[in-house]
């Protein structure tokens, strides 16, 4: 089996970044990660997925001051040097152009910790529990040019119980998004044949 080659963005812990890596390892997924790469030299996900035997390096966009896509266009050099077929957003923090969403269009995948459309953006769980939702959860989509707008390719859903604080829901959907991201991310290689 010709596995496709994952490239995944962080900006910081990367327990989503870990939880695609240990699934990759299985011998029947039909992905492997090419490359770790962070805008922030200082992200924790770096030393963490090199511990796990990944190639893993930061693109600071600090050098590249407002211009964000010559920082983009370094990004999108260093993924075509790992011959990257996919890249995978996980917890990557900068918001993209239409360079970067342009070339890697129906190919890059994000997780967001929401039940899409609803709570685009930052701040999830608060404003599913102060909006009074019944249930939160998370969201497999592709990477379009809005914030958080594109298509929708896997949910994982958990009931928000009266007794729910923003620590408890991050920490119950955090742990769906661990299970949900390999196996949308498997899905989407198998079904696209990228
Ligand atoms: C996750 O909640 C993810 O859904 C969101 O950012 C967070 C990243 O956490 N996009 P981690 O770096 O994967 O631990």
């Amino acid at each position: 089996m010709t596995k496709a080659r994952v490239g995944i963005l962080i900006s910081g812990t990367g327990s989503n970044m870990e939880a695609l890596i240990r699934a990759a390892e299985a011998d029947d997924c039909p992905y492997a990660v090419a490359v770790v790469i962070s805008n922030r030299p200082d992200a924790a996900g770096l030393e963490r997925a090199r511990a796990l035997g990944v190639t893993a390096l930061a693109v600071d966009h600090a050098p590249f001051g407002k211009d964000r896509e010559a920082h983009e266009h370094a990004l999108d050099a260093a993924l075509r040097r790992f011959n990257c077929h996919v890249v995978a957003l996980a917890g990557y923090m900068r918001i993209m152009t239409p360079f970067l969403v342009g070339a890697w269009e129906g190919r890059m995948l994000n997780i967001h910790p929401s039940l899409l459309p609803r709570h685009p953006g930052l701040d999830t769980h608060r404003r599913a529990i102060e909006a009074g939702d019944a249930e939160a959860g998370c969201s497999v989509h592709l990477v379009t040019a809005g914030v958080d707008e594109g298509p929708v390719l896997a949910q994982a859903r958990t009931p928000i119980t009266e007794t729910d604080s923003v620590e408890s829901l991050t920490a119950r959907v955090l742990a769906a998004e661990h299970a949900l991201y390999p196996r949308a991310l498997a899905e989407f290689v198998r079904s696209r044949a990228v």
